[in-house]
């Protein structure tokens, strides 16, 4: 939803008629269908696509389970509804065997957001068309070509990979390993409407520009020989089979369309003092901002303290998928961790990370970072990958050794 597009052949105008003849002299002359990508109803931003083949006409249809992670569960201990911070260690999670629709790993869910990992080794053989929300990936390591019936989208290591709610596109994986993150936002995902100026351009002092995002190449129609669809609404999957490759678009013009954005194309602001995490703002969700860290300058007054302060955010909870760098505020964690610091119970700095801020003049940190107002529900896969002496990590040394000798004594013990 970033501006218009347009792309291959179109009529003059909308729900005209539009008559085809194939260059490759297989088909006839045809009136193209219509295909209408909308949002909001039909008030929000939409694509119009020109298709060979009714998208609406499935030959065969039937339920389709997808697997659960390869990845036991960890069920049932009271710990984990503990109000603690939490660390999910991604790192660990084993290559799967599967393809990216298959591969899924989720963390942590509520209604507006689904945060998931995945580290897939095959490419998909069917189409997904996700009715469960905007699918945003961040490509942790690997790469590859997204396939949609709008045009091909390579993308590789640091970059965001956005596919909008209900489009038909599969992944071609290039090569292992693969290192995802996903954001499934189910409301929406857009762009913040304080980076667009009165006729929707991005404004000059927006943290990107047009230019930095890798919009779809289309190629026309394709026929990959595939005939499936999975169709993913509420967690349950439909498959259908079509009798033509669903690839079959002609043309199409709009406003929704799939893209690559390179995390380091975000242009950080910095201050004299620091400032909120908000500034790191790069994508809007319903319910929750996306936020870039990125290597940057830290603050420059001569008193600073560039380490982010301890806060209470009572009314957000934090995930934070670390990417490469030193984290000015964390210690324990690397490239792969998750954190998760729930609303209710307040957070800072790692001991000494405050002091040790002091005087630096810049940071080489890259993370994606997640404010949601929802509060998210750790699955039984987090659970599993869980880091279970994270909380106790902001305990300094010496209250930790006293903390561990309380704990020696007969009294109550701490569930993690
Ligand atoms: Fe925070």
């Amino acid at each position: 939803m970033l501006d218009r597009m347009q792309a291959g052949e179109l009529p003059k105008k909308p729900h005209t008629q539009f008559w085809y003849d194939p260059a490759d002299g297989t088909g006839g002359r045809r009136l193209l269908r219509e295909h209408c990508l909308t949002r909001v109803g039909f008030e929000g931003p939409f694509t119009i696509a020109y298709r060979l083949f009714g998208p609406h006409v499935q030959t065969a249809w039937s339920a389709y389970e997808l697997p659960a992670p390869e990845l036991g569960a960890s069920e049932g201990d009271a710990g984990a509804d503990l109000c603690l911070r939490r660390h999910y260690q991604s790192q660990v999670l084993g290559a799967s065997s599967r393809s990216p629709i298959e591969a899924r790993v989720p963390l942590l869910t509520s209604s507006d957001v689904t945060i998931a990992v995945m580290k897939p080794t095959a490419s998909d053989t069917r189409y997904l068309e996700n009715g469960d929300g905007d699918d945003l990936y961040y490509i942790h390591e690997g790469g590859g070509t997204l396939r949609t019936i709008l045009g091909d989208v390579a993308f590789g290591p640091g970059d965001y990979v956005f596919v909008p709610r209900g489009l038909v596109h599969r992944f071609d994986v290039a090569a292992i390993p693969q290192h995802w993150l996903l954001i499934e936002a189910h409301r929406d995902l857009h762009i913040p409407r304080q980076f667009r100026n009165e006729v929707g351009q991005l404004r000059m002092d927006a943290p990107y520009t047009h230019r930095d995002f890798r919009r779809p190449d289309f190629r026309g129609p394709v026929d990959e020989g595939i005939r499936e669809v999975l169709v993913k609404r509420e967690g349950k999957v439909t498959r259908f089979t079509y009798p033509e490759s669903p690839l079959d678009v002609v043309g199409w013009d709009g406003s929704v369309w799939p893209w690559a954005f390179p995390i380091l194309a975000f242009q950080p602001k910095v201050s004299s003092v620091h400032l909120p995490p908000t500034i790191h703002g790069t994508f809007a969700i319903g319910g929750g901002l996306v936020c870039s860290f990125v290597p940057r300058v830290t603050d420059f007054h001569p008193d600073a303290i560039p380490c982010p302060y301890p806060h209470a955010s009572v009314h957000c909870d934090e995930v934070i998928f670390y990417c490469k760098g030193n984290f000015t505020s964390r210690k324990g964690v690397g490239p792969g961790s998750v954190s998760f610091h729930p609303m209710g119970t307040s957070h800072g700095p790692h001991p000494g990370s405050y002091e040790a801020s002091i005087g630096h003049a810049r940071t080489d940190e890259l993370a994606v970072m997640l404010d949601v107002f929802l509060p998210l529900r750790p699955t039984a896969y987090a659970r599993a990958l869980e880091d279970r002496n994270y909380h106790a990590s902001f305990v300094p040394a010496e209250l930790l050794a006293k903390r561990e000798g309380e704990r020696a004594s007969p009294s109550e013990g701490d569930e993690s």
